[in-house]
């Protein structure tokens, strides 16, 4: 790395400078500027990071002109085909795909962990009945920074990777729960003989009063969706996740810091908007209505699910969850208007010079609310079974983190307010 030299004119008293050139394994080059303030008292711009690598990173590539994203170097097509999501899990968090024995080791321990302390359970009651999902999972991951904080040891690699797997471990029982508290049913707790994705719906939809069944269409389905947002590099959540944990805080509130980032209908909150969207349109004669809206500069309106900083040509994720959707709606017998408007939708949006010449394309978010709508899903769980999903992501940032020693993320600014000037006359203070 960094053996490559550019040289930069700068046009000021700085004059020439040199900046070293760093090379990844893949992916663009990258100037290092970290010398620019202190040895020519220059700052980069670059609000929204369009060019900034923020970080070294070795979980998570994407080429979005490709459309390629692998996760430690497998393709997510191979990995949605052939893997499960606790064995991408131990591939993100670990750097590898396990063994049958460290498979074992890896599920044991979560499944261990997947209980909630009963004082947590209490902050349900402390919640509206109509509380979004996502605000109870803010406060409930939050809080459980107050039953693990004296316990832990952030210079201890074991306790490191523990705080990290009670994360994976309890976020189905504190999904579940914010789900079925707002429907006034009993929390549930979780059953350590299912695998994880069917043991979350036990939770969102079983009852004490009967036995519930698990479809293994829909535990399949879960697990497929849970394995493709598991991680995503950079982006906002994560990046909120590192940057919290740069302090050295708390992991559980780091974790509650993403989930709060997530939640903004620009990333995780999409899911959601897209399917307030297709429902809107209700039909395949509105189509162009909302694509007129989604060109007209005067109008904020945004197709919702189109789109992605990363990718330019196609976002990988939305091909499989598309094929899903449908698996799911025959298997189901579910015929859904909106799946067909959707469909109408992409054809029409990726034909037309707009999104075309901006290479606006389906993103994740496009399918997967059908899917979820289809499994019984409410849209206010959308974004949290993203969280669920991205806690395996931030919490392998978390540990990748730890090992690097560039302290804490302190950005600049481009100051753009008030030059010095002094308080006016004799100040509040004197007159009293
Ligand atoms: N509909 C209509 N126009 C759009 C859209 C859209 N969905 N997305 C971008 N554009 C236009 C935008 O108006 C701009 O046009 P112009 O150059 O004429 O000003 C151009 O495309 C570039 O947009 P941008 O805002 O600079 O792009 P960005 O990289 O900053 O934004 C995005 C990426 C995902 C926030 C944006 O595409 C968007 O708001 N999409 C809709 C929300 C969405 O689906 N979000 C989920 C993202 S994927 C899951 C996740 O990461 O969480």
């Amino acid at each position: 790395m960094g053996k490559r030299r550019v040289k930069a004119t700068i046009c000021n008293e700085a004059g020439e400078v040199e900046l070293a050139v760093l090379e990844g394994t893949m992916g663009p080059e990258a100037l290092d500027i970290q010398q620019l303030y202190p040895d020519h008292g220059l700052l980069a711009f670059d609000p929204g990071f369009r060019s900034t690598a923020s970080c070294k990173s070795a979980i998570t590539f994407i080429d979005g002109e490709a459309g390629v994203l692998l996760y430690r170097g497998y393709p997510i097509e191979e990995l949605a085909e052939k893997s499960n999501f606790i064995e991408v899990a131990h591939l993100l968090m670990l750097g590898e795909l396990p063994s049958e024995s460290e498979y074992e080791d890896f599920w044991g321990s979560i499944r261990r962990h997947s209980l909630l302390h009963e004082q947590v359970l209490r902050f349900y009651d402390g919640f509206r009945r109509d509380a979004h999902p996502m605000a109870i999972m803010v406060g409930v991951v939050g809080a459980l920074s107050a039953f693990y904080h004296d316990a832990m040891d952030m210079f201890d690699g074991e306790h490191r990777l523990q705080a990290a797997i009670r994360l994976v471990a309890k976020m189905p029982t504190i999904a579940a729960a914010s789900y079925t508290y707002s429907i006034g049913r009993p929390i549930r707790y979780p059953r350590n003989d299912l695998d994880y994705a069917p043991n979350f719906l036990q939770m969102l939809f079983g009852v004490p009063s009967e036995e519930y069944e698990v479809n293994p269409t829909l535990a399949r389905a879960m697990d497929l969706i849970l394995l493709l947002h598991a991680d995503h590099e950079q982006n906002a959540s994560t990046s909120t996740v590192r940057m919290a944990a740069s302090s050295g805080a708390n992991p559980f509130a780091c974790i509650a810091a993403g989930i709060a980032s997530l939640w903004g209908p620009a990333h995780g909150g999409a899911n959601e908007a897209v399917l307030r969207m297709l429902m809107e349109i209700g039909k395949i004669e509105k189509i162009s209505e909302v694509i007129a809206r989604a060109k007209d500069k005067d109008d904020p309106f945004r197709l919702m699910g189109f789109g992605h900083r990363v990718y330019r040509n196609f976002d990988p994720r939305s091909r499989v969850l598309q094929k899903m959707a449908k698996e799911v709606l025959d298997h189901l017998g579910i015929d859904d208007p909106l799946l067909e408007v959707a469909v109408k939708l992409e054809e029409i949006a990726v034909h037309d010079e707009y999104f075309i010449e901006r290479k606006l394309y389906p993103n994740v978010d496009f399918y997967s609310g059908i899917l979820l709508r289809a499994m019984g899903l409410p849209m206010t769980m959308f974004t949290a079974i993203f969280a669920l999903a991205r806690t395996v992501g931030w919490v392998s940032h978390w540990l990748e983190l730890q090992g690097d020693s560039h302290g804490i993320d302190r950005p600049r600014q481009l100051y753009v307010g008030k030059t010095l000037r002094h308080y006016p006359g004799k100040g509040k203070k004197q007159q009293r």
